[in-house]
């Protein structure tokens, strides 16, 4: 694979090309397109400063593409397959972009209170997929996880500070809780980015499960 130069973070083509052969012929189904990336960076965070969750980060294309756009800001990447966190750690250093970073972990392992913004392109859908479609076969995939990882989003995001914001590639996979607001739906490429903030306290029962 050749080193990631900046240049590669803002072209789908050539960041392709830093991934191997079985990431590259997933990776327009899975990443989030250059386009999508920066115009979501833009709705995520207006203020310098800021940072922003990417919840399933995949080999960190929308983290990459962002911080490239948006250099005073911080985008952290969240990735449970630790091989994709190792390609994207490699493009963030050989690329020098150092307001992005990734972790290998379970997203909902993490403390989400530290965030001003949190990006989804849809990542629980994968386990509804047929194993064909998935990224790789490397974790269980099942229905139920998609509902109890759906489940679990919508409940941290009702605990979230008033102004939050969330941006949705092909959506969340359910409704954000109560006291979000849509303030934006733009269309670009196949799908829909939408941006929701924060506006009021949510009940918290409704969002628990109670
Ligand atoms: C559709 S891809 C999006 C990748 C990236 N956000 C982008 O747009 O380029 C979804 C990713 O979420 C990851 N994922 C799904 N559930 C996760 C979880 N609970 N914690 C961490 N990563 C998760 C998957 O492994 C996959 O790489």
């Amino acid at each position: 694979m050749p080193p990631a130069h900046r240049r590669d973070l803002a072209d789908d083509a050539a960041f392709d090309e830093l991934l191997p052969i079985y990431l590259q012929h997933k990776s327009s189904i899975h990443f989030t397109p250059v386009d999508v990336a920066r115009h979501a960076a833009r709705l995520l965070a207006p203020e310098p400063g800021m940072s922003v969750l990417d919840v399933g980060a995949g080999a960190g294309k929308f983290c990459l593409a962002a911080a490239l756009a948006m250099p005073s800001v911080q985008f952290v990447g969240a990735e449970w397959r630790p091989h994709l966190v190792r390609f994207a750690t490699r493009i963030a250093h050989e690329s020098g972009q150092a307001n992005a970073r990734f972790v290998a972990v379970d997203a909902l392992a993490l403390d989400w209170s530290r965030y001003d913004a949190f990006y989804f392109y849809n990542p629980f859908a994968e386990q509804l997929f047929d194993p064909k479609v998935a990224l790789d076969r490397t974790i269980d995939l099942e229905a139920a996880n998609f509902v109890r990882y759906v489940t679990a989003v919508r409940q941290r995001l009702a605990c979230a500070r008033l102004g939050t914001r969330v941006v949705t590639y092909h959506g969340l996979g359910a409704p954000l809780p109560p006291g979000y607001e849509r303030t934006r739906a733009d269309a670009i490429g196949t799908d829909r980015v939408e941006l929701w903030i924060k506006t009021q306290a949510s009940t918290g029962a409704a969002e628990s499960g109670r």
